[in-house]
């Protein structure tokens, strides 16, 4: 339901906010204000005001502020349709009835829906065809296997021939060109297929329905994609491919991956590691990912390695801070260079890709490294610049008691890395036992991950020698123990190059580096792994090791 401006308005005008805002807060009237201790953030003295008059509140203290309707969502949780109703109902004014609608409008979006589904019922029965044996031999080498064939209802565009068959079954031009099916030609004002000599992916809604397509081209054609264009039933950038299918994994508590194309949607779900949605051909925009909120409080969007992907992170956190609310988030996973999921899954296989999936950085890990990676932390100015543009990143988080808490935890860690610096800069070398605590951050995992895999494989420390030798991980991961447990592989490896994981384990347990030992094998690291080092296949401890020598530097 959408409720017009002066509806909103004149709800907001007939309510008290102090009425609304006194049953949660104690307030005392002070000249045209009232004062309480603000609900947002924890205070001994009243810095939080409401201003019945102008219907606004504010905290001096830690900035949250808005109207009645933001104070219900806030404190509530309410979405902004509940909350007016809430307010309008508790101000006794009527709801008012949703908005008619026009029956003519109605009518056509049916009958251009009917077409669509048509459409990909022709497609679908194409790919049976004698005229299909390219295509389908190009889908059974891409691995689709029958039921992901049905399940994702594919087909195949013919050179032509759909025009003459919606005809036959009723549908007029203007339904053809409305529903995308056809364009129409300016030299000759004839219509015809738009649609020809692709794979068809029928783009469905979250009902089921077919709304619109994506088309590949076999071979080198171009463009390589060729998608519906947006029309009375399709909103590319408020719609998100194979729904369905994702909703299905999800329920049975399968993660959510948000993925590039519809190729690695398929092929995600075909594996049944997780649910997974696409944009079509954009960037995730707003919309989308309030939407992918809707199935799963913290889908992973997987991005590749590549410079490109990595700045495509970077933009998507952007965009998504703004929008977080309460209890939502994302994960941020890396996939090795010039990879999609469905290459890794294709070549590397299931077990491969999960450990990739696993490794998957939290939305506030993924911000303080992804910025971190822009700055000098050793130089002062450098580092200076670095805090105000995390902070200034918080700053963009709209919603009150989310911003706060990312402050919080942006503030810990910077003051974590002023201790490890102070501490690395003299004091280092009195050791206190007691040690600072710091939060577990990505840098830190991943090292960690990278060290276990090294202890139960010895044999590949001597390939990548000097990357780890280069690379501080102490300073890098917040944890001095790190560096020195690797120093000390490094240098026995140097003596004995054919040393195996036992007596390497044993030698290091020797020096003293038991306790560091047996929390990289925990539990927790175990079930990021998937498994325990040594019983993972090489191959995959290779293709592990590299994903992880490959963010090493940054
Ligand atoms: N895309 C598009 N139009 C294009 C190219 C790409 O709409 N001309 C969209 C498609 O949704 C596609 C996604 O962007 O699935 C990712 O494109 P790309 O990485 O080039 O292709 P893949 O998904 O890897 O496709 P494939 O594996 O079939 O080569
Ligand atoms: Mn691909």
């Amino acid at each position: 339901m959408s409720f017009t401006p002066d509806f909103i308005e004149e709800v907001r005008s007939r309510i008290s906010l102090s009425s609304i805002i006194g049953k949660r807060v104690k307030l005392t009237k002070k000249g045209r204000r009232q004062t309480g201790l603000c609900p947002f953030h924890n205070e001994k003295t009243p810095s939080f005001s409401v201003n019945d008059d102008e219907g606004y509140y504010h905290c001096f203290g830690c900035g949250a502020g808005g109207d009645a309707i933001t104070f219900l969502r806030e404190t509530e949780g309410l979405d902004f349709t509940e909350a007016v109703t809430r307010l309008a109902e508790s101000a006794g004014i009527a709801i008012p009835d949703q908005r008619p609608v026009d029956p003519v409008k109605l009518q056509r979006r049916k009958t251009v829906m009917d077409a669509l589904s048509a459409a990909a019922e022709f497609y679908k029965s194409q790919l049976a065809t004698h005229g299909a044996s390219a295509a389908r031999a190009y889908i059974d080498d891409r691995g689709l296997s029958p039921d992901t064939k049905a399940d994702f209802q594919i087909g195949f565009a013919p050179a032509s021939g759909l025009r003459t068959h919606m005809q036959q079954k009723g549908f007029d031009e203007a339904t053809l060109l409305e529903s995308g099916l056809c364009g129409r030609s300016e030299t000759n004002n004839e219509i015809y297929d738009y649609f020809r000599n692709r794979i068809m992916y029928p783009i469905c809604n979250r009902q089921g329905a077919v709304i619109a397509f994506g088309a590949r081209a076999m071979g080198d054609a171009m463009p390589k994609y060729l998608n519906s264009k947006d029309g009375p039933t399709f909103a590319k950038k408020a719609v998100l491919y194979g729904w369905q299918q994702a909703r299905e994994r999800v329920r049975r508590n399968l993660p959510l991956l948000i993925v590039e194309g519809y190729m690695d949607v398929i092929a995600v779900t075909q594996a049944n590691v997780a649910g997974a949605l696409a944009p079509l051909g954009t960037a995730m925009t707003e919309q989308q990912i309030a939407l992918s909120w809707k199935l799963h409080d913290e889908p992973i969007l997987c991005f590749d390695g590549d410079k490109a992907g990595q700045t495509a992170a970077m933009r998507a956190i952007e965009r998504i801070l703004p929008v977080l609310e309460p209890g939502k988030s994302v994960r941020i996973a890396v996939m090795p260079k010039g990879q999609d999921p469905d290459d890794i899954l294709r070549h590397d296989g299931t077990e491969a890709f999960k450990a990739i999936i696993n490794t998957a950085a939290s939305l506030a890990d993924a911000l303080w490294e992804r910025v971190a990676q822009q700055f000098n932390v050793d130089e002062p100015t450098s580092r200076a610049a670095f805090f105000q543009q995390l902070r200034d990143m918080v700053r963009t988080i709209g919603h009150n008691q989310t911003r706060q808490a990312y402050g919080d935890d942006i503030e810990y860690r910077i003051q974590s890395l002023r201790n490890s610096l102070r501490t690395a800069t003299g004091t280092q070398s009195l050791s206190s036992p007691r040690r600072i605590h710091r939060p577990e951050t990505g840098a830190r995992r991943r090292l960690s991950a990278m060290l276990a895999l090294l202890l139960a494989y010895p044999e590949k420390i001597a390939d990548i020698y000097e990357e780890l030798a280069m690379v501080d991980f102490g300073r890098k991961g917040g944890d001095t123990r790190l560096e020195d447990l690797k120093k000390e592989m490094l240098d026995i490896v140097l003596q004995d190059a054919d040393l195996d994981a036992e007596a390497l384990h044993h030698h290091l347990q020797g020096k003293g580096h038991g306790q560091i030992l047996s929390e990289l094998y925990s539990d927790d690291m175990i079930a990021r792994l998937g498994k325990h080092p040594k019983d993972m296949e090489t191959q995959k401890v290779s293709l592990l090791l590299g994903e992880l020598l490959a963010r090493l530097g940054r």
